[in-house]
């Protein structure tokens, strides 16, 4: 079966002339975590392409969400740091309406909706493509409709909120193929006086800060203002106001009202990405990899035990880019239920509870959108002398450990 399309002009802005600026070694699908006794699952290219017209980063090759999404484990962070995410989503919220009602596309297992009804938003409806989140979803009692947001969708979600205050879209459009057909089905929701929150990684932080985990199959693209502005701009949608967040390494939500609402718009910003930005990207990224793979290599080969803490679809992208195997990384702590006794993405390397991070002497860690929170949680191993490395963060103290355990032999 092919399960794969290769992109012919821009998402955005339609023009065919995209340039190849980053690319990866064929790598597994980043959130196919399996069962040991399933299939490994095939490997798929990687091609970052740039439209110079509109600013948009976007993968060439497009695998089939029936493939992709079929079962999910992504589930949104219960953390305190995307709790502390939503109260400030909310404050800017309330400063443009009091919703009573919402829908979010892409609702996951409904942490979100929960939320909102917790601030007095009664009624809510989800949609959500992967069925064991949309499973999890009803148990909570969040209304949810089991389906990628097509026109369809819109319609049957549409009769359940006819009057929809608020449109929440938190890092789904990333995962859009066809924009113009997501504006097009918005167009179905949304009423004068609706506010669309869309919030989405955000390209400039991921250039400056090299995330180049940021690339995977799902995050079809790596929008900047510009891109999306020009995404609006015939229709009957405008941004009218941009916010940024760190939230996952650094997010733009982007605002955005119908045109015949009293919101003005907002005029196109200018962003600043220096012409070599897609070259320092491709230099700062292969060095990282190649730094993280030498430490733990080294880190390995002195005798320790090295783990991984987090396995997010970032940590496959970091083993797959590394060739990380069972050898290198034992196994990877989690806290997702769904994830423990699975393998990461293409290898044998084990997801196990958070607690099993006491048999390991080093940590990579690749919840590093979490560090703060994960460092607080591991300070009492880290005390007793466990090193957690920041694989963006080359400086990290692992140098000093090895010489330190050089200078014993
Ligand atoms: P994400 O960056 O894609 O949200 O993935 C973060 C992963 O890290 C997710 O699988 C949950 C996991 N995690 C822990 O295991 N412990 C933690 O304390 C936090 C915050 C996340």
């Amino acid at each position: 079966m092919n399960s794969i399309t290769l992109l012919k002009a821009c998402r955005a802005c339609g023009n065919p002339h995209l340039r190849k600026v980053f690319s990866l070694p064929p790598m597994p699908l980043a959130n196919s975590f399996r069962l040991p006794d399933e299939p490994i699952g095939r490997k798929f290219p990687l091609t970052v392409l740039w439209c110079d017209e509109c600013h948009l980063a976007q993968l060439r090759e497009t695998v089939d969400p029936e493939v992709l999404y079929a079962n999910y484990p992504y589930v949104t962070s219960a953390s305190q740091t995307m709790l502390r995410h939503f109260e400030s989503l909310w404050s800017e919220i309330k400063t443009e309406c009091i919703p009573e009602s919402a829908i979010e596309i892409g609702s996951n297992d409904g942490r979100m909706l929960q939320f909102l009804k917790g601030k007095g938003v009664d009624r809510v409806c989800g949609i959500e493509p992967a069925e064991n989140l949309f499973s999890l979803a009803m148990k909570e009692g969040i209304t949810t409709i089991n389906s990628l947001f097509d026109k369809h969708a819109a319609e049957i979600v549409h009769g359940v909120v006819p009057r929809c205050d608020l449109i929440v879209a938190r890092h789904v459009f990333a995962h859009v193929d066809d924009w113009h057909a997501f504006v097009k089905n918005l167009d179905v929701l949304a009423g004068k006086e609706t506010l669309i929150a869309i919030e989405l990684p955000y390209l400039v932080d991921m250039l400056e800060k090299a995330e180049l985990d940021q690339c995977y199959h799902e995050h079809l693209s790596y929008a900047s203002i510009r891109s999306f502005w020009m995404l609006l701009e015939h229709t009957p949608f405008h941004i009218h106001k941009v916010k940024f967040y760190p939230i996952h390494g650094g997010a733009m939500v982007l605002f955005i009202r119908r045109n015949d609402s009293e919101w003005a718009r907002l005029p196109l910003p200018y962003e600043f990405i220096h012409p070599t930005a897609w070259e320092d990207f491709n230099v700062r990224a292969w060095r990282r990899i190649e730094d993280l793979k030498l430490k733990v290599h080294a880190l390995v080969g002195s005798g320790k035990l090295v783990a991984g803490y987090g396995a997010s679809a970032k940590s496959s992208v970091w083993i797959s880019a590394c060739g990380f195997t069972s050898e290198d990384i034992r196994f990877i702590v989690d806290s997702t239920p769904q994830k423990i006794g699975r393998l990461s993405p293409g290898t044998c390397i084990p997801i196990v509870p958070e607690e099993e991070i006491e048999k390991a002497d080093v940590a990579v860690c690749c919840a590093w959108n979490f560090l703060l929170e994960i460092k607080e949680k591991l300070k009492p191993w880290i005390e007793k002398g466990g090193i957690l490395i920041n694989p963006h963060h080359p400086e990290s103290n692992v140098a000093q450990t090895l010489a330190k355990e050089y200078s014993k032999t």
